[in-house]
């Protein structure tokens, strides 16, 4: 089963444009820190106030991210990532994440998170920049 999982992460890993344009080495490197997981319908993925210990990337499926003050919820679909916000301030969640059906996501660790930032500085600032504009443009993914 093991290997199975493996082979899923590879598979599912090409569908997030972030990864995508990495050589193959780096790419199967952040294959092995990968956890692929099924999210069910309605399933409620990250909870607002808890404390953050992973951010996920959406493989397929989307989820809604309830934010506070915001009237509409905003959708992630295939190729986004979530969860990235409270591993990178250490601060609680920040909104509800919801799976709007079933969802392949893939899992990445907060320990993991961090070996792989430090190691790359352009994957750091691609996630900061992504959680900035989630920060002021609250209606933009
Ligand atoms: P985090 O705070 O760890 O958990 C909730 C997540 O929802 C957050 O990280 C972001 O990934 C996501 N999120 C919060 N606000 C927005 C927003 N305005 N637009 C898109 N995603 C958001």
């Amino acid at each position: 089963p093991q290997l199975d999982v493996r082979f899923d992460v590879a598979e599912l890993i090409r569908r997030v444009p972030l990864f995508a344009g990495l050589p193959e080495e780096r790419v199967s490197t952040i294959a092995t820190l990968l956890r692929a997981r099924l999210a069910l319908p309605g399933e409620t993925i990250v909870r607002r106030g808890e404390r953050g210990d992973a951010m996920f990337f959406v493989a397929s499926g989307a989820v809604e991210v309830l934010v506070p003050n915001l009237a509409e919820p905003v959708k992630l679909g295939t190729g986004d990532f979530f969860g990235e916000m409270a591993l990178l301030t250490r601060q609680r969640r920040n909104a509800d994440v919801r799976a709007m059906g079933y969802c392949q996501l893939l899992v990445l660790d907060e320990k993991d998170f961090r070996r792989l930032v430090q190691k790359d500085p352009n994957l750091r600032s691609h996630f900061q920049a992504v959680a900035e504009a989630r920060r002021q443009q609250p209606a933009q993914p």
